[in-house]
């Protein structure tokens, strides 16, 4: 059997995708799932599907607990089509049933399917509907991450649905977390940082109404499902939330004939003396869902690059672009803009500068640190002094 039962006849019907290594430019290094859910009662409900192309194997997993026909209704917590790309075929088979979402879930479906033939239930947070012992309740999560994302619960389990929230892009095999979890954990944070971060305001607002529910156990749309640890990954959200930092500096770069290399490592070593936490990046060696995890919690922020035509060098900007699209503006971060150039007044560096002002991090100094080509030792001693002050304040 492909499907296991997480609560008495609750039941995960999703799909492992374990080969999955690109999320729409996430680098998904554990692979995935999509989660859905089948709740037996008098009535039979399936929480959200899973993508398009993994249509089929829900079905056949539906079907090892239940006709087909039997399924009176298909909530969708998420219009994503990792989520609903299997809707069209799940309704076609799934005859019987009646798609239950929210108003703006609807109209967001009609933009990606052809929904003429589907009867829906539009639902809102006053609606209570019962399967016979158990009901299902809807609460609204704008943008986390979707303007018409909910989640369901069911207080007679005390068993919240959380959509993409509290998600992992992680393929186990195993269906629930232990107490000690530490890819699951590294992957909640990798999660957030690359779907969830951009809305943190709406992420405290949805942590307060979770903190109203009784909960003992959270099943997101991909990962594992929460039981051991649900405090610790709800205070882990709020601490994301709230750009909270630690005594972190962030280092990351490319370069083209090691300038910008020696700056950075220069800057490392001006930083190493404090003890603080330092994390250095060459991006030739990197991907940009690791650079956006590490971001989250550092205090301070060193970037470069090497002047290429003119411009950044492309990974270095491919990684500006990403960040600057998820990071919030209210970071609280200090950042530093560095790296060389060969001819002309004003190096790539300044582009880095301009990028990270517009990302709301306070900057170091007012211009960036630029060699001409190699730098020199007294560009490097800048360059430490530079490390020390990034360190001093990831201290504060
Ligand atoms: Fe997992 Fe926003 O979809």
């Amino acid at each position: 059997m492909n499907s296991i039962e997480i609560q008495k006849n609750v039941f995960s019907t999703g799909y492992t995708d374990w080969d999955i290594r690109d999320f729409h430019g996430y680098t998904t290094k554990r692979g995935s799932s999509y989660n859905s859910y089948l709740i037996k009662d008098d009535k039979v409900a399936l929480i959200d599907t899973v993508k398009e192309p993994y249509a089929n194997n829900l079905l056949r997993n539906i079907k090892e607990r239940v006709e087909l026909t039997k399924v009176d209704y298909v909530v969708c917590n998420h219009a994503e089509p990792d989520h609903s790309g299997a809707l069209p075929e799940v309704l076609k088979i799934c005859k019987n049933a009646t798609l239950i979402c929210n108003a703006k879930c609807k109209s967001t479906l009609s933009m990606h399917y052809d929904t003429s033939s589907w009867t829906f239930e539009v639902v809102d947070e006053k609606t209570e509907l019962s399967l016979g012992k158990n009901t299902l309740k809807f609460i609204n999560t704008p943008m986390a991450h979707w303007p018409e994302s909910m989640f369901t619960y069911i207080p007679e389990k005390k068993l919240l649905f959380s959509m993409d929230v509290f998600g992992q892009h992680y393929a186990t095999s195993r269906p629930f977390d232990y107490k000690v979890d530490p890819e699951a954990i590294e992957e909640l944070k990798t999660y957030y940082a690359n779907i969830i971060m951009p809305y943190p305001t709406q992420v405290t607002k949805i942590l307060e109404k979770v903190a109203t529910f009784d909960i003992e156990m959270i099943a997101p749309s991909h990962g594992i499902i929460w039981k051991e640890n649900i405090s610790k990954i709800i205070q882990a959200y709020k601490d994301w939330a709230i750009c909270k930092s630690e005594p972190k500096l962030l280092i990351f770069y490319d370069t083209m004939w090691k300038s910008t290399a020696m700056m950075a490592n220069a800057i490392y070593e001006g930083a190493q003396k404090s003890g603080i936490m330092i994390k250095k990046f060459d991006l030739k060696n990197t991907n940009i869902t690791i650079i956006t995890e590490e971001i989250i919690d550092a205090a301070t922020v060193a970037v470069g690059s090497p002047t290429l035509n003119k411009e950044l060098m492309p990974k270095l900007a491919e990684s500006l672009t990403y960040v600057r699209g998820l990071l919030p503006k209210e970071n609280n971060k200090t950042a530093l803009a560095f790296g060389s150039y060969g001819w002309g007044k004003k190096g790539a560096q300044h582009q880095v500068h301009e990028y990270l002002k517009s990302m709301g991090c306070k900057m170091l100094f007012e211009e960036p640190i630029q060699s001409q080509y190699v730098p020199t030792k007294e560009i490097l001693d800048e360059c430490r002094k530079a490390g020390e002050k990034l360190a001093d304040i990831a201290k504060t």
